[in-house]
């Protein structure tokens, strides 16, 4: 790979391997499970992301968009890819003609599959159980059910619904629970079919592994079935419930950069756009190249920090399109290497130090997810780790 800036997010496929164990050994194998490789792949990289866990013995992701879907299967990709996002007559098209499985969650969708299959589909149907998204009304089930019956055309394989509130599904009265009630209901009506039923995001895992840890699950809505699983999150390494519960994760990407130049500052000299920082002493400064356009967000200009020389060191000044600056003054003079100039914008040092993509998003405002897929394209990503070798051979 060509890279002139050493900007890049190194991505781990040893701790990507471990999230998965961790996630989906206690479940077993026979538990529908379904990594979400939407959006990048959490920004991970999808091609590579749904590759290596193929390799992992995995052959089932979950997309948004066609466009994602037909972009793995350009790239090799021969897994199940379940296509979540709803779809017009031109995209029913595409997802059969490049062998997708369609998440079908409105009405229209049944004619526009039947209108283009030649041979039967299988789908899976979306009920809208309270995230008020996508899907049907759990009240169209029975409908639904007859209208699916003996179709020669479309064959329904699996009943899908999303917890808008997945934090609180170790909660009997939580909104999780009356949506995993809710689908249960509807799985009831189309018992005949056998159904796969999946439900489970990352938050909604965790507790499941947590309450199974506690031999907690016997007559709670979890334990009701084998409910599927549908991880995002968690298995890039974060834990949206609380750490170490469930389960315990690695984050899979770490995003680096090194210093391009120092600038030396007299005190009273400011930083950056509109100088929003002034040097309060003498200073030393690191020019790091990355910058918004890249994802690292500019509200976070003066409110974060990066690891340098295994230090904790404030981002200061405004951040720029291409570049952020960070005073370096004391990390320079505890461990004056003058051939380190690696930073760590989250991720973990050699020497242990932290900086995470959730405190990022703490500071920013915003969630790891948003963190996560922010990461712009021109931002290489290296793959390490003992599968990375593989990914660059002939699927088979
Ligand atoms: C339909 C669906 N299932 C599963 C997920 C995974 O969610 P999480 O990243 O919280 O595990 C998402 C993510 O938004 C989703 O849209």
């Amino acid at each position: 790979m060509e890279m002139y800036r050493r900007t890049y997010a190194e991505i781990d496929l040893d701790a990507l391997e471990k999230n998965i164990s961790a996630l989906r050994g206690p479940l077993g194998d026979k538990t529908f499970f379904c990594p979400m490789v939407k959006a990048n792949a959490y920004g991970h990289g999808d091609v590579q992301v749904s590759r290596a866990l193929e390799l992992m013995g995995i052959h089932q992701v979950g997309v948004c968009l066609i466009e994602e879907g037909l972009l793995l299967r350009n790239f090799g990709v021969k897994s199940d890819i379940l296509v979540f996002r709803g779809f017009d007559r031109e995209g029913a098209r595409k997802i059969l003609e490049y062998n997708m499985t369609p998440v079908v969650s409105a009405w229209d969708q049944i004619e526009h599959l039947e209108a283009v299959a030649t041979t039967p589909v299988q789908i899976h149907l979306k009920f809208d159980t309270g995230m008020n998204r996508l899907g049907f009304a759990t009240k169209e089930a029975p409908k639904l059910f007859e209208r699916l019956w003996q179709n020669p055309k479309v064959r329904l394989k699996a009943l899908v619904t999303h917890l808008s509130h997945g934090e609180d599904a170790n909660s009997e009265e939580g909104r999780s629970s009356t949506q995993l009630r809710a689908l249960s209901e509807v799985a009831r009506t189309f018992k005949a079919f056998d159904p796969i039923v999946h439900a489970l995001n990352s938050a909604g895992i965790i507790h499941r592994l947590e309450l199974t840890k506690k031999r907690n699950l016997e007559g709670r809505i979890l334990g009701e079935r084998d409910w599927g699983c549908r991880p995002g999150l968690a298995m890039y390494g974060f834990n949206p419930v609380a750490p170490g519960v469930g389960c315990d994760l690695a984050p899979v990407m770490n995003l680096k950069s090194q210093v391009g130049v120092y600038r030396t500052l007299a005190q009273g000299e400011t930083v950056s756009y509109g100088g929003t920082w002034t040097a309060q002493r003498d200073s030393v400064i690191a020019v790091v190249p990355i910058g918004y356009a890249d994802g690292y967000h500019r509200i976070l200009s003066n409110r974060s920090h990066a690891i340098f020389r295994d230090q904790k060191v404030p981002v200061v000044g405004t951040v720029c399109m291409d570049y952020l600056m960070l005073d370096v003054t004391d990390a320079i003079r505890n461990k004056p290497d003058l051939n380190d100039h690696d930073v760590i914008l989250f991720g973990r040092s050699s020497g242990g130090m932290v900086m995470s993509a959730e405190e990022l998003a703490r500071h920013s405002g915003t969630i790891t997810w948003e963190v996560l897929t922010s990461i712009g394209e021109r931002v290489p990503r290296l793959y390490k780790g003992a599968k990375a070798a593989l990914l660059n051979e002939e699927p088979q």
